[in-house]
């Protein structure tokens, strides 16, 4: 049997016999990358966009993919954001420059990868702690490497971020201080607003923390620390948060595969790319049973549903079943297959091994998923 060849460089073995297939042909469960779609989503979100002050740096934590990203940047994005050290290493080795990893970074283990990156990439990580500069510092200083920093300010989600500006200065500080570290700007991320369903007081409340978030940026240049770049926002805010022109960019990355939790806060804005393919496995009444559960769709906030408005209502998702509830007869028989809109794409794709890149109805490639979350054999920089 032969082997395809991902994204990341990983071998995906005993998919060889999907290509060619139609999408709804493929052995279930599948998860489907529609490439057609995805394009139109890319385009949709860089021409709103180039309409906003703000510039876009998406968010790779859904995908993983550095081709996707790839694809962003060729429409316009300034760089990429990603969720941890691993990940920024794929998107570093694909040739993606200006990485931020929009977490913190505290395992030594993990200090020592991304001083090592830092040696020969634009590598910028959020920091929250003049214990953890410090440690940055270190790292820096031992690789011979340049690590930029963004100061995290918590702007009401209550998660990582200093919960003062004093703190923000005292933490700024100790990145001017230091001769390993640059002092590149804030980041704020308004994730609390993501869970508001009702789009007038998200506005609300995504004015107000980014209100908070544009106070330290003053009171930080009014300490010396000027030109910051600000960088937050997500899918649910892009809107609100990039028509700031305070905000410098947008780590908004859902959009491009879209998910039931993102459509309900953009509703008909982007199409789904990322679906997983079921073939129902049982059919009583009113109720069908699909060979897809948990361990290939991501159950995250909210309920997912059947694509493509096929109707019916999902009642409950367990480890290798999803059932659905049809009011009448259902429009689907035993052996029929049917695609599933993930709840959440970040932790849909991270529980599966490869994308069924489609295009045009067909299967056209294999794309491995990236690292998930660190990636067994690959190089950490030790
Ligand atoms: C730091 C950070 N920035 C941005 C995002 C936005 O991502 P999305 O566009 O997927 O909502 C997230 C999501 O969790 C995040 O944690």
């Amino acid at each position: 049997m032969g082997s395809s060849v991902g994204a990341t460089g990983t071998t995906v073995r005993g998919y060889e016999n999907e290509i060619g297939r139609q999408r709804g042909d493929v052995t279930t469960p599948a998860l489907l990358l529609d490439l057609d779609a995805v394009r139109r989503n890319c385009e949709a979100m860089s021409k709103r966009f180039e309409e906003l002050p703000a510039s876009l740096r998406p968010h790779s934590k859904a995908h993983k993919s550095p081709r996707l990203t790839q694809m962003e940047i060729e429409a316009g994005a300034v760089g990429v954001a990603c969720a941890t050290v691993w990940e920024a290493q794929a998107m570093a080795a694909a040739g993606i420059g200006d990485v931020l990893i929009a977490n913190q970074v505290v395992h030594p283990d993990k200090l020592k990868m991304l001083a090592s990156l830092a040696t020969d990439h634009r590598v910028t990580v959020a920091a929250d702690d003049v214990r953890n500069v410090n440690a940055l510092e270190a790292a820096a200083a031992r690789a011979d490497a340049q690590i930029e920093i963004l100061v995290e300010i918590d702007i009401g989600m209550g998660r990582a971020g200093v919960r003062s500006v004093e703190d923000a200065l005292r933490v700024a500080e100790a990145v001017a201080n230091s001769s390993h570290l640059h002092l590149r700007g804030l980041q704020g991320y308004e994730g609390h607003c993501m869970r508001e369903d009702d789009p007038e007081v998200r506005e609300h409340k995504t004015r107000m923390a980014n209100e908070k978030f544009t106070e330290a940026a003053e009171f930080l240049a009014a300490h010396g620390h000027e030109h910051l770049l600000l960088s937050g926002g997500g899918t649910g805010t892009y809107a609100i948060t990039g028509s700031d022109p305070r905000i410098t960019e947008v780590q908004a990355g859902s959009y491009l595969l879209m998910d039931v939790f993102h459509e309900r806060l953009v509703p008909g804005e982007f199409e789904a790319g990322l679906t997983v393919l079921g073939t129902v496995v049982s059919g009583q009444g009113g109720t069908i049973v699909l060979d897809a559960g948990r361990k290939s769709v991501g159950v995250d906030y909210v309920m997912p549903k059947l694509a493509h408005g096929l109707g019916g209502t999902v009642r409950s998702v367990a480890e290798e079943h999803t059932i659905v509830d049809f009011e009448g007869a259902p429009p689907l028989r035993l052996g029929d297959t049917v695609e599933i809109f993930p709840s959440y794409a970040p932790t849909t794709v991270n529980l599966n091994e490869a994308f069924h890149v489609v295009q045009s109805g067909v299967v056209t490639d294999i794309w491995a998923i990236g690292p998930r979350p660190r990636t067994i054999g690959a190089s950490n920089g030790l």
